[in-house]
């Protein structure tokens, strides 16, 4: 588990977000003599790592950070200055769909990786590997190979792929103890050089070598597969709900089945966060400019299932209380798009709150992680729609029908309803009894992660709500 390189490995990576800071702090963590640089064109966020309050939350994350800034971690918005001392640059930059032109809503937006290497390009005057940890559509090292050496004869770029698999949440062990590092590249001397990174701490066997295509492809594959397993519980959910079986009850009978496997059959109320969304759609796009039709509509399926169960969770809320909302208190528990992360990207809570809100329901919500400002700037955000302008009664509904609560109780405080949208283990701790005695009766819960005790709550009184069961 030795290094191997002649010139000691300094690195620079570009994006310090939910990928490149943890995934930086754990390289520093583990590699104390490899001097690591994370720079970001956003101030702000430089100065969040720089303080005790870190822009992500991951449990973890900040012990870490904590041991190796400033020492061999530092976090600057120096980008040209890093990247002349970086003999291996990282591209950790966002990849969002498109919002605009050819391929809107559908297609990766490159323009910030694509600045990348026009910045790295413009700013070496010495040979670098520059690794792409974006998850990026299958061909785009061929664009970066290009941008690069269009710009000196004298520097000479190796460009290798190396998606990131870490899921938030459990960003901290995923790094620590990877299923796999997937280095995609055609210098085997450059892969090396960063295979003797990782060797660190993750053993040889892990780490697999491939072309730069499939690297590409693969992480694209993965998060459709994984989105693909969740989609397919959920569409389960519906039937189970139609028919008596608990879907539950259905996932761990077939999770049992080695081919199968456990993990990813849990239902919920949809799917969120950054990746699995952004992902297929790109990987639609990608087989429609291939000529695929028939594959892409396979896996654009995965997407339409997904916004099925979220509306699918909020109308029954609707229909569970006698087909009204409009001026009901309705607690919402969480609003990331998983438990342990701050993240709200895509999360689920926001299009339930948005399809709640139509209905004119007022709104308590609460998470114990994720700002106000967060929650009212993504609400606002979609409510708007393409056009980005809110109208005045959409404003005002925003005002008067959106409140944040400090706590799950205060949310539930007079409330018809609670709506479960993320599974924070301290909501089924909660102190349901209480709890009870101060909402308004029949007090409804919609578990939309199916995580709470239901014949507990029913015993004490509750209508409850969860995915699956009839
Ligand atoms: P993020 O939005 O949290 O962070 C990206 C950062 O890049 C931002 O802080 C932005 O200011 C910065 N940036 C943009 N252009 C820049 C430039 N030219 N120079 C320097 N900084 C620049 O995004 P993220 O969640 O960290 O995702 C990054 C990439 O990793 C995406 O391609 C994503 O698909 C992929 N990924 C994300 C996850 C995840 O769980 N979030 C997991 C695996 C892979
Ligand atoms: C995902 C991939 O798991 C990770 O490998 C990749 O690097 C980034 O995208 P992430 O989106 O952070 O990670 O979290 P993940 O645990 O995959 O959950 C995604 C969404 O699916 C969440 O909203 C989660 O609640 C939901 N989910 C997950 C389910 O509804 N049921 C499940 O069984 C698993």
């Amino acid at each position: 588990m030795t290094k191997s390189t002649q010139e000691p490995t300094k690195i620079c990576c570009l994006g310090a977000g939910y990928v490149g800071g943890p995934t930086m702090a754990m390289i520093a963590h583990k590699c104390p003599e490899i001097d690591v640089h994370v720079v970001d064109l956003n101030p702000d966020r430089i100065a969040q790592w720089n303080s005790e309050k870190l822009p992500v939350y991951e449990p973890g994350l900040y012990d870490v950070v904590k041991q190796a800034r400033g020492r061999n971690l530092r976090f600057t918005t120096d980008v040209p200055g890093a990247i002349r001392e970086a003999n291996m640059c990282f591209i950790s930059v966002n990849t969002p769909t498109k919002t605009f032109g050819i391929g809107a809503g559908r297609a990766a937006n490159l323009e910030f990786v694509e600045k990348c290497a026009r910045t790295i390009a413009e700013n070496s005057d010495s040979d670098k590997v520059v690794v792409e940890k974006s998850t990026l559509p299958v061909r785009t090292a061929e664009s970066v190979k290009r941008i690069l050496s269009s710009h000196s004869a004298k520097v000479k770029f190796d460009v290798l792929s190396n998606p990131e698999f870490l899921a938030e949440g459990t960003a901290m062990e995923d790094l620590r103890d990877p299923d796999r590092i997937l280095i995609g590249g055609d210098s085997s001397a450059a892969i090396e050089k960063l295979a003797d990174v990782y060797k660190n701490w993750v053993p040889n066997d892990k780490i697999i070598r491939t072309n730069l295509w499939s690297s590409e492809l693969s992480k694209l594959t993965a998060n459709a597969f994984l989105a693909q397993r969740v989609s397919s519980i959920n569409a389960i959910s519906a039937l189970c709900e139609a028919t008596g079986a608990d879907v539950d009850e259905v996932a761990g009978a077939i999770g049992t089945d080695s081919r199968i496997g456990p993990k990813f059959l849990k239902a919920s109320v949809g799917f969120g966060g950054s990746c699995f969304q952004k992902d297929i759609l790109n990987l639609v796009y990608l087989c429609e400019h291939f000529g695929l039709p028939e594959v892409a509509q396979y896996w654009e399926q995965v997407v339409k299932m997904n916004d099925y169960q979220k509306y699918r969770f909020s109308t029954r809320i609707v229909k569970k209380m006698f087909n009204t909302v409009s001026n009901k208190k309705i607690a919402i528990w969480g609003f990331a798009f998983k438990k342990d992360t701050n993240d709200t990207r895509e999360s689920a809570a926001i299009y339930v709150c948005r399809d709640l809100l139509e209905e004119r329901a007022k709104l308590t919500i609460y998470d114990p992680k994720v700002d106000i400002d967060q929650i009212r700037r993504d609400l606002a955000y979609l409510i708007a729609g393409p056009n980005g302008e809110l109208t005045e009664v959409q404003k005002e509904l925003l005002q008067t029908h959106v409140t944040v609560a400090k706590s799950a109780e205060e949310a539930a405080d007079g409330a018809h309803a609670i709506a479960l949208m993320t599974e924070w283990d301290e909501f089924k701790d909660a102190d349901f009894d209480s709890i009870y005695q101060s909402m308004m009766k029949p007090a409804f819960v919609f578990d939309g992660r199916n995580v709470l005790d239901s014949q507990k709550l029913s015993g004490i009184g509750f209508d409850i709500e969860s995915i699956g069961k009839a």
